[in-house]
């Protein structure tokens, strides 16, 4: 069989791994899945069924019955609120479980395809010929979101957002399900101190040299 481009791109939040991988799909006319939209949908819909973010079967069972139509409303997916409930119900195993089918099929597509998430090169596609893992400071990442919620209108203050940042970070990187962590062959890149435009040029040079290493 021959290998196809699977480019898995990893790392915290808004480190800029979304608008990399998005860039990258379309570059290669790949098919794109954000995979945090998924867990997002499943905190949104334990919240608005009025369940709480602590009971793990509830969790599953909005996991389990999950599909397309739950994952259009991006600006409330996008919300502060829905990324702190993503986190917290992320790291139920039961959760993961229910989502991982779905995210291997959509890896496995005939040509290849990009995903984005914590744990891509790790256990969704651990054959991913191409993997990136996408850092930034703290700092960097919590000044990147506090512009994008408070520029669609939601208030908060930085130092909340920092504190977010780093406890998410934590939970993230901390649970025993599927924690976020560098596979051994991701390539590492700190979009730091790099515009769009440089991170992009950076994240495709990474997939070029994958390429050529796989003859694809
Ligand atoms: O990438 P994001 O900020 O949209 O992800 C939201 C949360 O979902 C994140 O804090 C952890 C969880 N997540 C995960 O556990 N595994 C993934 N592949 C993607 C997201």
């Amino acid at each position: 069989m021959t290998k196809s481009l699977i480019i898995a791109v990893d790392g915290p939040a808004a480190s800029g791994k979304g608008t990399v991988a998005s860039q990258l799909a379309e570059a290669y006319g790949l098919p794109y899945l954000d995979t945090g939209l998924l867990y997002r949908a499943v905190g949104v819909g334990v919240l608005d069924a009025g369940g709480s973010l602590d009971d793990e079967a509830a969790a599953e069972v909005v996991a389990r019955a999950l599909d397309a139509s739950h994952l259009h409303d991006t600006v409330r997916l996008t919300s502060r609120d829905a990324g702190e409930a993503a986190s917290r119900i992320a790291g139920y195993p039961g959760v993961r479980a229910a989502l991982l089918d779905f995210q291997k099929a959509f890896a496995a597509q005939p040509g290849g395809a990009v995903l984005d998430g914590r744990d891509i090169g790790t256990v969704i596609a651990p054959e991913a010929p191409a993997k990136l893992f996408v850092t930034a400071t703290a700092e960097v990442r919590a000044a990147r979101r506090w512009k994008q919620l408070t520029g669609r209108g939601e208030v908060i203050a930085f130092e909340d957002m920092l504190a977010d940042i780093i406890k998410r970070d934590e939970r993230d990187a901390g649970r025993g399900a599927a924690p976020m962590v560098q596979a051994d062959d991701a390539v590492l890149l700190d979009t730091t101190d790099m515009t769009i435009e440089t991170a992009f040029d950076a994240a495709r040079r990474i997939v070029e040299a994958a390429r050529a290493r796989h003859g694809l």
